[in-house]
């Protein structure tokens, strides 16, 4: 049986499977492979993870508990419904772990800026509070349609003292703002940063932001087996790059008997064109910002516009691990529509008083699609990658509340 540990992937060039890599230019490849050198030395010492783990503990409030949503369970009538709660971390979400590893290796390596996209701003609001406490310059890069969606957070960052980039170009939503950071990191890519927010890009950074994720699985295995005796059946977690996924996965990846499930949206229908982003589901292996992987392409070739209810999964490529794990069998990659994702949202806080982000109550929805088919003595853990505070006014307006 294939290794899929986290040792195992990805090869030393970058590589899962076919999917991969670094697809830039000569002197970006340099740049790259000097982050790649040098987040592979700083992982190895101590001080830097002891610093780490510290600022899990106490800066985030790591452990997150994992919470049994009982009522909700009961209110479905099937498998019990269990929620990891990065919501309570710090800033709102999971962004905030790799948030704080990228700026710690920024500062190791010197450098003098550091830059991002954002699409919800969770990202953003996560990497503006991790360069304010490590004291290194933030610039952040997002799209005009999402700061008017999701204000709350522009106003955080704002506040945290990182310059906000507004990107106006094209959809003005997260394809954009990755190619106008892209475009900024370009000018100067010895001195600066690009921290990305996700599991994409170039080698080292699929890696490199999945290794600092894997908090989340290992905690959560370790914690279900404490209260439970038993590892979950079923690990759930809505897809937009896929950092929260692979966070929640790469602790049960070489465990067979639990089935994990990454959620894509289907906005408003996979039968539309340009109106959902579930680049796995419907997309095909391609090329996007640096990597290979699934991308959703129109057709003449180019990336196609995307469209979903949560910001933060409005991507038209995904981690190239996801398309490997996809193409392996190992994963299964399912979609929840706008509607479903609203139903969702509103139901656990109603019924749990947990107000989830727009991204996390895709995974919430797909939960309670499937756990009507299931039996009670079954237990399906959710990743509920953050709070809807963000969303709550958008939220409002388009319900009428
Ligand atoms: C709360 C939350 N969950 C999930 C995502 C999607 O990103 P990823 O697929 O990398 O976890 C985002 C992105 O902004 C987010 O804010």
């Amino acid at each position: 049986m294939t290794d899929l540990s986290q040792a195992a992937l990805p090869d030393a060039n970058g590589y899962f499977g076919p999917y991969g890599g670094q697809l830039v230019p000569p002197h970006l490849k340099q740049a790259m492979d000097d982050i790649a050198k040098a987040y592979d030395e700083i992982v190895t010492r101590q001080d830097f993870q002891d610093e780490l783990a510290a600022l899990f503990a106490d800066y985030v409030g790591r452990p997150s508990p994992i919470f049994h949503a009982k009522r909700l369970s009961d209110q479905i009538g099937g498998a019990q419904i269990h929620l990891k709660r990065e919501d309570l971390n710090h800033t709102g979400a999971h962004k905030i772990n790799h948030c704080l590893g990228e700026a710690l290796l920024a500062k190791f390596m010197n450098k003098t800026k550091v830059i991002a996209e954002t699409g919800a701003g969770q990202h953003g609001v996560a990497l503006a509070t991790a360069c304010a406490l490590v004291g290194i310059p933030c610039e952040i890069h997002m799209g005009q349609v999402d700061i008017e969606k999701e204000h709350p957070n522009v106003t955080k960052m704002r506040i945290l003292g990182c310059k906000l980039v507004p990107v106006t170009f094209g959809a003005a939503t997260l394809k954009e703002a990755v190619d106008s950071a892209f475009e900024e990191y370009l000018k100067d890519p010895t001195n600066y940063l690009y921290a990305i927010g996700s599991v994409v890009g170039p080698h080292p950074f699929p890696k490199m932001v999945r290794d600092f994720q894997s908090i989340i699985g290992k905690e959560a295995r370790e914690q279900f087996q404490q209260v439970h005796g038993q590892l979950p059946d079923q690990v759930v977690a809505c897809v937009g790059g896929g950092s929260n996924a692979m966070g929640i996965f790469t602790a049960f990846l070489n465990d067979r008997g639990v089935r994990l499930v990454g959620v894509e949206p289907a906005g408003e229908g996979l039968d539309k064109p340009g109106r959902h982003a579930a680049t796995l589901t419907q997309g095909k292996p391609g090329e996007i910002h640096g990597m290979a992987c699934y991308v959703l392409n129109n057709a003449a070739g180019e990336p196609d516009a995307v469209h979903s209810i949560a910001s933060g999964l409005d991507y038209p490529g995904v981690g190239p691990q996801h398309s490997y794990l996809k193409d392996v069998g190992r994963v299964d990659y399912d979609s929840v529509n706008d509607q479903e994702c609203l139903d969702a949202f509103m139901t656990l806080s109603r019924v749990e008083g947990i107000i989830p982000a727009l991204e996390s109550a895709h995974a919430v929805a797909w939960a309670m699609r499937e756990a009507k088919k299931l039996p009670q003595d079954t237990h399906i853990l959710v990743n509920l990658s953050g709070r809807g505070d963000k969303d709550a006014d958008y939220v409002a307006k388009v319900l009428g509340i």
